[in-house]
């Protein structure tokens, strides 16, 4: 647990306050919407849905969130027109560029889910800098998906493990912890809630297995409006819910 979670969850404790979620999972949505009603191009609501990513890690790293994972990519999102896709390309890679200078002195560390090798030489070196500053320190980590897919996750999981099974390196059987360990999230404790902002009711092909008992929160607020406060509302009503994992209350 990091000091700042363990420092928050004491004081929630002292306080009777509300506890913060260990893992957050945010579908990064509406930044297309959010451009529109400005009279500007989809495009320039990546900009600053990507902008509002930063902020809204920072904020989960000093609240005492331990895992903030985000989908800012699709294995779907290819279908979208060129320029858009080039666009996001774009970002992200200046996204990682920034990172790989910034995540060690700002005590964040930045891995990347999804299939790295659908994305271009260019990006998979930067996933690749950036898997590895993040395996020198502990602490908050930021997970982005990126040509990610659940099912396809699920499904390059199976090949590995079916890969380990024929070269005798993995057990003939199969549990869901050990199939767990095949998958991008490896290492990581499944996200308590799962928030999904720009008012779509639907999970859209995130974390089909990690999210089996998550808690959902949708909101119609467009990603690049969803600031801390809104995190805060969605931390609040998480804390109202109860998690009963088929059992009775
Ligand atoms: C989310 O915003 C970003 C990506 C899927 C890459 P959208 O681009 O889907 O925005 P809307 O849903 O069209 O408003
Ligand atoms: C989900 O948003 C994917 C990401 C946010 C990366 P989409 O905008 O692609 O989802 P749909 O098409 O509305 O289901
Ligand atoms: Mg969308």
């Amino acid at each position: 647990m990091s000091e700042d979670r363990k420092n928050k969850k004491d004081k929630a404790g002292e306080a009777g306050e509300a506890a913060v979620p260990r893992h957050i999972a945010i579908i990064l949505d509406g930044n297309g919407r959010w451009a529109k009603k400005r009279g500007l191009p989809r495009t320039a609501g990546h900009a600053v849905g990507s902008e509002n990513f930063r902020k809204i890690a920072l904020y989960c790293r000093d609240i005492g969130v331990d895992y903030l994972t985000v989908y800012a990519f699709s294995t779907e999102n290819w279908k979208r027109p060129e320029t858009e896709v080039n666009t996001i390309m774009k970002l992200l890679e200046k996204y990682l560029h920034e990172a790989i200078d910034t995540m060690e002195r700002d005590r964040m560390r930045m891995q990347v889910f999804g299939d790295v090798s659908g994305l271009s030489p260019r990006l998979q070196e930067l996933v690749k800098q950036t898997n590895e500053i993040a395996s020198r320190f502990e602490g908050f980590t930021a997970n982005i998906c990126l040509n990610y897919g659940g099912r396809d996750e699920i499904v390059r999981a199976a090949g590995k493990y079916a890969a380990d099974l024929v070269a005798g390196r993995a057990e003939g059987e199969l549990s869901e912890e050990l199939f767990s360990s095949y998958l991008d999230s490896a290492g990581t404790p499944d996200p308590d809630l799962i928030i999904r902002p720009g008012g779509e009711v639907r999970i859209s092909n995130f974390l089909l297995w990690q999210g089996a008992y998550s808690e959902l929160y949708f909101s119609d607020v467009l990603w690049p409006d969803f600031g801390t406060s809104e995190l805060d509302k969605a931390i609040a009503e998480f804390n109202n819910r109860n998690r009963r994992y088929g059992n009775v209350g």
